[in-house]
């Protein structure tokens, strides 16, 4: 299960480089006046959603069912912080699929938001990140 875990680790670590990145890029994207930027950072928001976030949390999310169906359910179903885990988990996601929306707002270009929206929007998943392994490895309910 060790293995597991430390694939589980590692894809999560995967997908949180492109949710804290695709944003960045969305910051400069909203931000460029020539076309020759903004249709590369099309091109770069395209392959970080679809080649890097996207396999990181499909495989972050089969990892981590894995070590719940293996063990951890039996062992951890009465504890709170699994289901503020999960939670907070489902959250992720919906906020991995509105990031895609942007992505695609940009690239017909029909972006609504300016710069400082997109700088707010990118602290996020900051906040889930720590709440996510406060609650996995100090399990305080
Ligand atoms: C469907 C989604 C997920 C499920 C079902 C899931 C399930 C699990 C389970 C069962 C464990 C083992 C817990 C233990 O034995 O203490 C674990 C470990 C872990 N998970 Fe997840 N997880 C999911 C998503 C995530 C996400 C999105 C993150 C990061 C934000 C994350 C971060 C971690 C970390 C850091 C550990 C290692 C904790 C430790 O060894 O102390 N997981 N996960």
């Amino acid at each position: 299960m060790e293995w597991i875990e430390a694939l589980h680790i590692i894809f999560m670590v995967t997908w949180f480089a492109g949710l804290f990145y695709l944003p960045r890029l969305f910051v400069y994207h909203a931000m460029a006046t020539d076309e020759l930027s903004k249709e590369r950072f099309k091109v770069m928001e395209r392959k970080l959603f679809f080649g890097i976030m996207t396999p990181g949390m499909i495989l972050t999310l089969a990892f981590g069912i894995w070590l719940l169906v293996s063990y951890a359910w039996m062992a951890f179903k009465d504890s709170g912080w699994l289901y503020a885990k999960l939670a907070l988990v489902a959250v992720l996601v919906l906020y991995h699929i509105y990031c895609g929306k942007l992505m695609f707002d940009f690239k017909h270009d029909r972006n609504r938001h300016g710069h400082v929206f997109y700088r707010w929007f990118n602290e996020f998943p900051v906040l889930i990140l720590f709440a996510v392994i406060i609650l996995v490895v100090v399990k305080p309910f």
